[in-house]
């Protein structure tokens, strides 16, 4: 669900994109908002939802993750894409109807376009504004390709607005996004794009391979610290969002492989004992309690195929790096 916002594409302007679809209801949204995040927080163990490690100064940290020497999927998956455009484009076939799941500032897909040609480009991101930014500036550069940027927090719903084409869809899921819904529910939303890809649509997909858990540990836990603070940069943004009164110093970031369960574990740390207060509830914390934050499940290439066979899709086409340390996969509707 949530992505990288790589650099290359900066916002000239903050006009919205006249075609840019939102459903506008803020305050019902903040509502529902505080309900999960303080649900999450009395819950035995804590948690709370990846998406609000992405506030403005989150999103900022992503990117320098992204920069990082030990963070190696984004940079494995673009040089991936590099060396097998030609062949990926192939696969999909010119004319599609690319559908770009969470695509922030649009980076990844605009540097598909040359060669994969698609016929309208549907970028959807969680952050309107932020993706009617990212529009404005392509749609001169790329007058062939119909371009309907929506508003959407697609984890919810996949129901595309009439202004999408129905032919050729092609759903394009990079940065192993995937990874980070638990198996079952990563079944479920391929099942969701499966059926709204209808007969003729396919599917091209970033997924984060299985290796050793040292290279695995130190992408989540870099030396720099970067990582750290991306991750307790969560708990200024839940100050802001309930008006709790977390203390960033009196928590520690952990994250490790945990090979049973073939993911990476993102959690929160109690330095010591501790309660946390906001309007309306309280949390007290052992030393050593956790908040888990996220989850980055890692895929063998045959565990994955199977994951899309099961789900519909077929005919899978697979790209990956000389390390196998990632893969990018193409499958059609079956
Ligand atoms: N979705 C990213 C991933 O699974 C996000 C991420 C990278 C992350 N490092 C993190 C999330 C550290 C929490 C903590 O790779």
């Amino acid at each position: 669900m949530l992505m990288p916002l790589p650099q290359n594409f900066s916002a000239s302007s903050a006009t919205t994109a006249a075609n840019l679809v939102s459903d506008g209801n803020g305050a019902a949204h903040a509502e529902a908002m505080r309900a999960e995040l303080q649900a999450g927080l009395l819950a035995a163990p804590a948690s709370a939802a990846p998406k609000y490690l992405y506030d403005a100064l989150g999103s900022r940290l992503f990117e320098a993750i992204c920069l990082l020497p030990e963070y190696y999927p984004t940079r494995t998956e673009a040089a991936i894409f590099d060396a097998n455009l030609a062949q990926i484009a192939q696969a999909a076939g010119a004319g599609t109807t690319l559908i770009d799941l969470g695509a922030g500032n649009c980076a990844k897909a605009v540097r598909l376009f040359p060669a994969l040609q698609p016929r309208q480009y549907v970028p959807i991101d969680i952050s309107a504004d932020f993706l009617a930014q990212a529009l404005a500036p392509l749609r001169p550069c790329f007058p062939a390709i119909e371009m309907t940027g929506i508003g959407l927090d697609f984890s919810g719903s996949l129901d595309l607005p009439a202004t999408v084409r129905q032919e050729n869809r092609l759903f394009f899921y990079p940065g192993s996004s995937i990874g980070n819904f638990a198996p079952d529910q990563a079944a479920a939303f391929l099942q969701r794009m499966r059926a709204a890809c209808g007969a003729d649509g396919a599917l091209l997909i970033g997924v984060d391979l299985v290796k050793d858990k040292a290279i695995l540990d130190a992408a989540y836990d870099d030396a720099l610290g970067v990582t750290a603070a991306f991750n307790l940069n969560l708990l200024r943004h839940l100050n802001r969002l309930l008006g709790a009164d977390f203390e960033v110093r009196d928590w520690r970031h952990r994250a490790f492989y945990n090979p049973q369960q073939s993911r990476v574990e993102m959690h929160l740390e109690a330095l010591r004992p501790l309660s946390v207060r906001w309007p309306g509830g309280q949390r007290d914390f052992a030393r050593g309690e956790r908040i888990h934050t996220e989850n980055s499940y890692k895929y063998t290439m045959q565990s994955f195929a199977d994951l899309l066979g099961a789900t519909g899709f077929g005919a899978i086409r697979s790209w990956t790096d000389a390390r196998g340390w990632f893969a990018v996969m193409h499958a059609r509707a079956v």
